[in-house]
């Protein structure tokens, strides 16, 4: 996923029209422990962890460690939730549906109280949280809901007297991590399929932002899913998510996150039962804008892109993120803090050109300014890593094919966009570029309908969309041996 999410597309149409939706008092987080088998547990090994409100620094409330011991449990619930002859397993693929439109009904109902969990947890605005992250987690869970009873295999039309058909089964426990920037939407993206296609789930969410995933197990529970269907384990990496990735029980496991963790896993699979895995990891989105697009100012294409853009970035407010006014707030940690700005003081060495932003905000406080460099150099650190901030870098370009080969020029392959009055160049350069994702003439346009993921190391198959119900299912071939052809 895109640090930033922009409202475009997004369910944010007319918003300036309606009241604005405003966040709930949280005077205590109700749901803070292990969620197994539709029942709360505490620690086995009796350690929870605080988690942070990123805007004021202050804690929100401990919350029960997962560690190896929690994980077996769990994935001992999972699987006994998905052996033949369990509720789960008897109940009619549309009865499955049912099910998860029930749980997008009771978010929907919750839909306040989750926002302002989201923000509270992850700082990042409310109204983005409200109309970006809980629309897309809704729509998705309402999207595999119709798919539950629409996956089915195929007839083959097989050599000599047999005949053949497949059916599409579910792959078993499935294991989610998921990463701090869309806490309840990467949740989603990897539950609602697999629950579609008939599996069972052990989730770890990011040790910085547990709280919405939390929430959802007890609206799985009061939604009527059997118990072991969905588990929730807060806790970190190393311990809880490690365990996930190397259990012999667990089937597969889908993650989202950094490039490295995502090596982790993939050896962790190796080295256990080779469970299928499904990697969304760090990008390096190429965005290009042709001189066609530009504003009028004529002459110079990189400076008459900027300038708007920086008359745009001036009219981000910074601030409280409940505050329905902001549009930009703090980052998500300390480390994380210190990278980015790492990255931007190597910007402004290497000699690239501090057009707008780049310091901190305030004192001791995790926020920082949009900023935006340009003459940026292909061979600079902000032009190569992953910046995953507030840092926007322009590079000026003569030709075409110069462009798609400086674009084509990373490790990853995420999502690029493309900017032209031309819709003929527009698609002859989608083709040439190596990313999963094009968007042409829009930014950070997601809908459940369409794949999502990434080509060399961003990533390993297909999240959304009819794509991603291959990853969760199995395909078993039943070959009959027929007495004679007719
Ligand atoms: P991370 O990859 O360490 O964390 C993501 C998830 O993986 C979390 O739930 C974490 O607990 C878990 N995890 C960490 N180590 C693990 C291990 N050994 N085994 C199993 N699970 C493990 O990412 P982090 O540290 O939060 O951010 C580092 C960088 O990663 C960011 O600066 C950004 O560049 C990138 N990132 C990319 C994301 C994306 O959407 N593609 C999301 C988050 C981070
Ligand atoms: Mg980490």
């Amino acid at each position: 996923m895109a640090q930033n999410g922009t409202t475009e597309n997004r369910g944010t149409k007319g918003i300036a029209a309606l009241p604005l939706p405003q966040p709930v008092k949280v005077q205590e987080v109700r749901h803070t422990k292990i969620f197994i088998d539709n029942e709360w547990h505490t620690s086995s090994s009796g350690r929870t962890f605080p988690t942070f409100n990123p805007a004021t620094g202050h804690k929100i409330c401990d919350v029960e460690e997962a560690d190896k011991e929690d994980v077996d449990r769990a994935v001992k619930a999972a699987k006994a939730a998905e052996q033949r002859g369990s509720p789960w397993r008897r109940m009619d693929a549309s009865s499955r549906g049912r099910l998860l439109h029930k749980l997008a009904d009771l978010m929907e109902r919750d839909r306040l109280l989750l926002a302002t969990l989201e923000t509270l947890d992850t700082g990042k605005p409310f109204l983005q949280s409200f109309f970006i992250d809980l629309d897309g987690s809704i729509k998705t869970l309402r999207y595999y809901a119709g798919w539950a009873d629409k996956i089915h295999g195929r007839s083959l039309p097989v050599d000599e007297s047999f005949m053949c058909f497949t059916k599409h089964e579910p792959v078993g426990v499935c294991g989610a991590i998921i990463p701090w920037n869309f806490p309840l939407l990467m949740f989603m993206w990897k539950m609602a399929p697999a629950l579609s296609c008939g599996n069972t789930v052990v989730i770890k969410p990011a040790e910085q932002t547990p709280l919405t995933a939390l929430h959802v197990g007890a609206l799985i529970k009061e939604a009527g899913f059997p118990p072991g269907v969905v588990n929730i384990l807060p806790g970190f990496g190393p311990t809880a998510g490690a365990a996930i990735a190397s259990h012999m029980d667990v089937d597969k496991v889908a993650f989202t996150g950094s490039t490295e963790v995502g090596q982790l896993i993939k050896e962790a699979s190796a080295k256990s039962n080779l469970k299928r895995v499904t990697l969304e990891l760090g990008g390096k989105n190429p965005c290009i804008v042709f001189a066609d697009c530009d504003s009028g100012c004529g002459g110079d294409p990189e400076r008459s892109f900027l300038q708007p853009g920086v008359e745009n970035v001036k009219k981000i407010v910074i601030g409280d993120p409940m505050d329905p006014q902001t549009s930009h707030g703090p980052q998500i940690s300390q480390q994380h803090f210190d990278k980015i700005m790492d990255l931007i003081e190597s910007g402004k060495e290497e000699g690239a050109r501090l057009e707008y932003g780049g310091a901190a905000v305030g004192e001791n406080r995790l926020f920082i300014q949009p900023t935006i460099f340009s003459g940026v150099k292909d061979q600079m650190r902000i032009a190569k890593e992953e910046i995953f901030g507030p840092v926007q870098c322009i590079f000026s370009f003569k030709r075409q094919q110069e462009a798609i080969e400086r674009a084509n020029r990373s490790q990853y392959g995420l999502v690029s966009a493309i900017f032209t009055r031309s819709m003929d160049r527009a698609l002859s350069v989608s083709a040439a570029l190596e990313t999963g994702t094009v968007w042409i003439n829009c930014y950070n346009a997601l809908h459940a309908q369409t794949p999502f993921g990434g080509y060399k190391m961003s990533g390993n198959g297909r999240e959304l969309g009819e794509y991603a119900l291959a990853e969760y299912s199995e395909v078993k071939a039943v070959t009959i041996k027929l007495s004679e052809t007719l």
